[in-house]
């Protein structure tokens, strides 16, 4: 394992960015971003690759992402997409923390804005879904979880003390 790495996962909305940048702010480290990356990358938006390449497309480009972290990457701070658990082993990549918050709370943070740039949330019912199949694989894909009902500077704070 990569153990210099922050790894961040949970379920679209649970606030993966917005903390490690928040982290990169109190340690700066770099703060690296999956789908940013990925979209940069592609020249196109998240939404655009679902589209015009597939998911099953988008879905290889998180396992290079993954293996090319695990071999390469180090003391960074890597907020992952919220699907990248469930088709790659995150852990190789560093200490994982699992950020957690029940559905209705990211249902309501989440405004028609963010929603349209997430494929797989444009409907609530298939969202709530594949939240409920995802729980068990976030849980075990972590090493942390991490309640994410706290403010920003209490999260931060908890996780630096366990990195
Ligand atoms: C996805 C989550 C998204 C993005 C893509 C697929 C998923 O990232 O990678 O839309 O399968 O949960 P966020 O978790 O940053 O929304």
């Amino acid at each position: 394992m990569n153990s210099t790495n922050c790894v961040l996962i949970g379920f679209m909305g649970s606030g993966k960015s917005t903390i490690a940048r928040a982290i990169h702010k109190e340690n700066g480290a770099l703060a690296i971003d999956s789908d940013l990356l990925i979209a940069y990358q592609e020249n196109l938006s998240i939404t655009e690759i679902f589209a015009t390449k597939g998911e099953a497309y988008f879905r290889e480009l998180e396992s290079k992402f993954c293996d090319f972290t695990a071999k390469h990457i180090t003391h960074t701070i890597i907020a992952t997409g919220g699907g990248m658990p469930i088709f790659c082993n995150v852990k190789k990549m560093g200490k994982v923390f699992l950020l957690h918050l029940d559905f209705e709370t990211i249902f309501t943070r989440l405004n028609n804005e963010e929603i349209a740039k997430r494929p797989l949330f444009h409907k609530k019912d298939s969202a709530f879904k594949l939240y409920k199949e995802r729980l068990k694989i976030y849980q075990n894909s972590a090493h942390y979880t991490i309640d994410a009902n706290k403010s920003i500077p209490n999260i931060t704070q908890e996780i630096l003390s366990l990195l």
